[in-house]
C-alpha cells in the first residue's frame, strides 16, 4: 500500500481529461497534476525541445514524491516516453496509445481517421501503430488545428470550433470512417463539436484516456503501489504559469464536460 500521489503532467489542462478518468476508475488516489502552460504549445515544438519540457517536469513532480508518473499528453509521449523512462528508472511511467489498434480492430468500413497535434502525426509511435494494425485498413489522420487554442481559451462551445471541427474531420468523414480516434488529450473537450460534425454517420469515437487508467491500475497492484482502500485522496493542480492558471485547472478539472 502507498498513498503518495500519482504524478499527471500536460502541455496545459487537456490532461484533465486523463485525470477525470482516474478519479473514477481510482477513487482512492491522490493525483497531483501539472499543466505546463508556460511553454503550451507542444504540439508545434521540436523533439529536443519536447523533451526538456517533459524532462523539467518530471524533475518536479519528483520533487513532490510521487509513486508514478502518467503523461497525459500524446506529443510528450511520442517525443518523450523513452527518454523519461531512462532518466526515471525507478518510476513506473505510463504513457497515452494513440489507440489505433481498437480502431482498426472495430471498423466496418475500413477506414479509421485520427486526430492529433502535428508533431504526433510526425512521430514514430504513431507510424509504428498505424504500420502494425492498420494492414487492411485506411487509416486518415488530420491535425486539429487550432484544437488545442480553443479549449485552452473556454472556447469549446462557440461556433468558431465547430467551424474547426468540422473542417479537421471532413476529409475523413468523406470517406467513409467510422471510428475517429481522439490522439490529444485536448480533444475531449470539444466533443460536442465533435459529436455534431459526425451526426448520423454512425462513427464510435475513442478517447484513450479509460485504456490508460486502466493501465496506471495494472502497474499500480503490479508493484504494490496502490492506495489504502479507505484514504481520502486530494488533488493538486499545478502550473508553470500564474495562480489564475492553477485554479483554471482546479474548476475544470472538478466541471469536466468532457467524453
Ligand atoms: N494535450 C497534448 C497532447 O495530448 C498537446 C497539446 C499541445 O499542443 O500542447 O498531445
Amino acid at each position: 500500500m502507498d498513498n503518495r500521489p500519482i504524478g499527471v503532467m500536460d502541455s496545459g489542462l487537456g490532461g484533465l481529461s486523463v485525470v477525470r478518468v482516474i478519479q473514477q476508475k481510482l477513487p482512492n488516489e491522490e493525483v497531483i497534476f501539472v499543466g505546463d502552460q508556460g511553454h503550451f504549445p507542444y504540439g508545434t515544438k521540436d523533439q529536443a525541445e519536447v523533451r526538456q519540457l517533459a524532462l523539467s517536469i518530471g524533475a518536479f513532480l519528483l520533487k513532490h514524491d510521487v509513486k508514478m508518473m502518467v503523461v497525459a499528453c500524446n506529443t510528450a509521449t511520442a517525443a518523450a516516453i523513452d527518454f523519461l523512462r531512462a532518466n526515471y528508472a525507478a518510476l513506473p511511467i505510463v504513457g497515452m496509445e494513440p489507440a489505433v489498434k481498437p480502431a482498426c480492430q472495430n471498423t466496418r468500413s475500413g477506414v479509421v481517421g485520427v486526430l492529433a497535434t502535428e508533431r504526433s502525426l510526425e512521430g514514430d509511435l504513431f507510424h509504428r501503430t498505424a504500420a502494425r494494425y492498420g494492414h487492411d485498413v485506411t487509416i486518415i489522420a488530420e491535425p486539429g488545428r487550432g484544437f488545442v487554442e480553443l479549449v485552452e481559451n473556454d472556447l469549446e462551445q462557440t461556433p468558431e470550433a465547430d467551424r474547426a471541427v468540422a473542417a479537421a474531420m471532413a476529409g475523413m468523414l468523406a470517406r467513409g470512417a467510422d471510428q475517429i480516434v481522439l490522439g490529444c488529450t485536448h480533444y475531449p473537450f470539444l466533443i460536442g463539436a465533435i459529436r455534431r460534425a459526425a451526426a448520423g454517420r454512425g462513427v464510435t469515437i475513442i478517447d484513450p484516456a479509460p485504456a490508460v487508467a486502466r493501465r496506471t491500475a495494472q502497474l499500480l497492484d503490479a508493484r504494490g503501489l496502490r492506495a489504502e482502500a479507505g484514504h481520502r485522496p486530494e488533488y493538486g493542480f499545478l502550473t508553470f504559469a500564474d495562480a489564475a492558471y492553477g485554479e483554471r485547472l482546479r474548476r475544470k478539472a472538478f466541471a469536466c464536460d468532457v467524453a
